[in-house]
């Protein structure tokens, strides 16, 4: 059973400069929740129990979020405001989370290399804090499924437009079914001539352990980061990985484009706003 996640969340966020320079992108805020808070609840959900957050300087507003915060609840209790309070006392209680610093921003590798000790010997599961899918069955859950049948690191994949998979990390591999790849191939940002497919990384991913050996022996990559798909390159060489061809919309939240559609996407959603923001949409729309 996998019980444990990792969730990076270190990195500096420059794609949204100017609002990241002094608040951490994963707690950007998706209408009044933060998406880490989205991140996490997919974890919980998929039957996660113990949560490592890969912390780092400026961040501290996560740990504050996830902590109780003791005046806030008195307060509300006072007011007998309870769906608040509720809400507040919650958030304080989803799961068991960690925190650790990466000590330098080097990348989602190195970023993965400090949960050794907390992880240990277990396969364990890693959700890219930045990035909320919208899914039916939680995507972690997808994955879990599958690994418990094949006992291998498996990955979430979606098809990209085949002019944008240099902006992704790229698998090659054997179809198995509809969803299921063997992963023969990884490529970090192909050249779109020698990408092996078009079906990127999705922000989510199960890893054995062994992945921590690999990530010791990768060298920086692009970007002179260390990356974590070169480590999975590696693992490759010793293990079998698989893919998942994921059902769900993600959102990447560092990229601005994707973050103005998780707003519009989840407050359509959300039944308070639905018909009145609808309306509003088109008749904005109209006047452009
Ligand atoms: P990104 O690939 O979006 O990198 O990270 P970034 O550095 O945060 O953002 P940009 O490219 O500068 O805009 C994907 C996830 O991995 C974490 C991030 O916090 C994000 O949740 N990450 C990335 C780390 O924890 N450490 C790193 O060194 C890099």
């Amino acid at each position: 059973m996998i019980k444990k996640a990792v969730i990076p969340a270190a990195g500096f966020g420059t794609r949204f400069l100017p609002a990241t320079k002094a608040q951490p992108k994963e707690m950007l805020p998706i209408i009044d929740t933060p998406t880490i808070q989205y991140v996490v609840q997919e974890a919980v959900d998929s039957g996660i129990e113990d949560i490592l957050i890969i912390s780092g300087k400026g961040k501290r507003a996560i740990e504050d979020h996830f902590d109780r915060n003791w005046e806030l609840e008195a307060l509300l209790d006072e007011k007998e405001d309870n769906k608040f309070y509720n809400e507040i006392r919650h958030i304080g209680d989803m799961a068991n989370i960690h925190y650790i610093r990466q000590k330098e921003m080097n990348g989602l590798g190195d970023a993965i290399r400090y949960a050794r000790c907390h992880v240990g010997n277990e396969p364990f599961a890693v959700l890219l804090g930045d990035s909320i899918i919208d899914s039916v069955i939680p995507v972690t859950q997808q994955l879990i499924d599958i690994y418990e049948q094949y006992k291998q690191s498996v990955v979430a994949v979606q098809e990209v437009p085949r002019e944008k998979v240099s902006l992704y990390g790229i698998i090659g591999g054997q179809k198995i079914s509809d969803k299921l790849w063997q992963i023969d191939e990884l490529v970090e940002k192909p050249d779109i001539r020698k990408a092996p497919s078009n079906l990127a990384f999705a922000a989510r991913y199960i890893l054995t352990p062994g992945i921590f050996d690999a990530l010791d022996a990768t060298t920086p990559g692009k970007n002179n980061e260390i990356q974590l798909t070169d480590a999975m390159s590696l693992l490759l060489q010793r293990e079998s990985i698989y893919a998942n061809v994921t059902q769900g919309t993600r959102y990447d939240i560092g990229n601005k484009m994707d973050y103005l559609k998780t707003i519009v996407h989840f407050g359509l959603k959300r039944k308070e706003f639905s018909g009145e923001f609808k309306k509003f949409l088109k008749d904005l729309v109209k006047g452009f």
